[in-house]
């Protein structure tokens, strides 16, 4: 076998190795322009590399290796496929350290709680894909007896992907392996904040892949994100992010008519009934909100309506769990909570908390405390927030704030706190907890999100179909449904045998 790249776990070397480049063709490649732009640590406010400044420029190249490319990879038995994904799985996760702390580096993410755990879940992203290449399948439909009538799977051709900061490795995943596994090729486009580690997955990919099958580029949004979604040989466009950007992306894929799937914010309720097995509970509330993730995460369980009657015992026992939580430098093995991922980030987070603490009535919980190592004096750590007896309609209650802010509210009535839990623009999860059978089953039917778990909070899972209602956006990720619906499209054929 050809050497290998090997891992490379000093994640400051490693960013300015990878810097200054796009994926295009299967070669690291210089940006059109030649322009440059810097990659913060956010932790320390350092520049620790540069990223390629793509444009329209980039992205025709790109597209054009794309659309070359897939051409002869639809051709490769679709198994073989699978196969090739699940063999860059097997490669990725021999690189799950060096990626972990790259990502750790670049988005402020704690090492031990967050980027290892999302770097190892990347590779199984692809292993779990790698298997499904069989399962493109179509159907015999008994339409006439002299007419053999089935249905075929194919690819759609070049898939865009634009992809967010928060978890980019494991958001690549679900675009990448599926898409390519149906047949298609992909161009992503990174996210400004975090295009480092993305691209390093697509360097290694490399290694496994056909020239022009996986490209990535990173750049501005609308520079090169929007040339990408408008560029006429995309066929498909797959985006995470905010819901302001998913309306831009789906106008603008609606000018060509081609599919879209938008997986955007959330605002999502977590429900404690009084009957719910309260320490299990406040862990939920921990790993629903993502306390570890600076609560930078679109499914973050943000509402939490609690029972009048465990509600003051429920808010001390997760403020002092959350207390007990350790902020410090991301990469330090002790770490729980790194930081924010960008100055603006920073200062929308802030500015929500101090419109809480103007929230008349409102009590704020400021909890665990800011690092003290005079190294991370420029960090962007915030300090979690729990607010009680806050009003419903106040802004911090009501709209997606992408940090580590959790509102809790008191409820006595179950029809009531339904209605509440339902009365949000977004759909994406909802929780609750109960013992009772009967309220769990209820609820699991009427509140509206597109998951919905009873007495715990899983992250994504990967054979789980993942995608919200409402706002939160459209279709599905992350499953053999995902794979099919979105990424192939279904041609009917009939063959007359008379
Ligand atoms: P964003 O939606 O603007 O960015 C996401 C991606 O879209 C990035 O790669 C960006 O470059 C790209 N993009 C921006 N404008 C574009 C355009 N005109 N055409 C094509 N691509 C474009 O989100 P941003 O600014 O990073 O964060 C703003 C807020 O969005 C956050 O505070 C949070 O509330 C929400 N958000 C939600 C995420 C989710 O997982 N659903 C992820 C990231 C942010
Ligand atoms: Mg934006």
């Amino acid at each position: 076998m050809s050497s290998r790249i090997q891992p490379n776990t000093d994640p400051f070397a490693l960013a300015r190795e990878v810097s200054g480049h796009h994926v295009i063709d299967g070669k690291m490649t210089a940006p059109a322009s030649g322009r440059m732009f810097d990659v913060v640590n956010p932790a320390t406010g350092a520049v620790i590399g540069q990223a390629a400044e793509g444009g329209a420029a980039d992205v025709d190249i790109a597209v054009a290796a794309a659309a070359r490319a897939q051409k002869e990879w639809a051709k490769v038995p679709a198994r073989q496929r699978g196969k090739l994904i699940a063999e860059c799985g097997r490669l990725l996760n021999d690189h799950v350290e060096e990626l972990g702390r790259l990502v750790a580096l670049e988005t402020g993410k704690a090492l031990r709680t967050e980027s290892r755990v999302e770097a190892s879940v990347l590779a199984d992203m692809f292993i779990f894909f790698g298997g499904l290449g069989s399962e493109l399948k179509g159907e015999t439909i008994p339409f006439n007896p002299d007419m053999l009538t089935m249905t075929l799977r194919e690819p759609i051709g070049v898939v865009g992907a634009i992809i967010p900061w928060n978890v980019p490795l494991l958001l690549m995943a679900m675009k990448i392996a599926p898409a390519v596994v149906a047949g298609n090729s992909i161009v992503v486009k990174s996210a400004e904040e975090a295009p480092l580690t993305a691209l390093r997955v697509v360097q290694l990919m490399q290694q496994v892949l056909p020239p022009g099958v996986v490209n990535i580029l990173s750049g501005d949004g609308p520079a090169c994100g929007a040339p990408l979604v408008a560029h006429p040989k995309v066929g498909k466009v797959t985006f995470t992010g905010s819901v302001e950007t998913g309306k831009i992306v789906y106008k603008a894929a609606a000018e060509k008519l081609i599919p879209v799937t938008l997986e955007l914010g959330g605002k999502s309720p977590m429900i404690v009934m009084g009957d719910a097995d309260l320490e299990r509970a406040v862990g939920g509330a921990i790993t629903g909100m993502r306390f570890t993730r600076q609560g930078q995460s679109c499914t973050a369980s943000s509402r939490i309506y609690v029972h009048d009657s465990i509600h003051d015992e429920f808010v001390s026992r997760l403020k002092a769990k959350v207390d007990a939580m350790k902020m410090g430098d991301p990469l330090d093995e002790t770490t729980d909570i790194g930081t924010i991922i960008s100055p603006d980030q920073f200062e929308k987070v802030g500015r929500y908390i101090r419109l809480g603490q103007e929230t008349k009535g409102a009590k704020a919980h400021v909890c665990s405390a800011l690092p003290t190592d005079p190294a991370l004096n420029k960090g962007l750590f915030v300090q979690p927030v729990i607010f009680t007896e806050i009003h419903p309609d106040s802004p911090p209650a009501k709209e997606e704030i992408f940090g580590p802010v959790a509102c809790i509210f008191r409820f006595t009535d179950y029809e009531e706190v339904i209605a509440r839990a339902n009365d949000s623009e977004y759909g994406l999860a909802a929780t609750i907890w109960t013992r009772d059978l009967k309220t769990a089953m209820d609820a699991t039917r009427r509140l509206e999100a597109g998951f919905v778990q009873v007495n715990q909070n899983l992250v994504v899972q990967a054979t789980l179909s993942y995608g919200g209602v409402k706002n939160s956006g459209l279709g599905k990720e992350a499953s053999l449904e995902a794979m099919l619906e979105h990424f192939t499209h279904k041609k009917t054929v009939i063959i007359n045998m008379t």
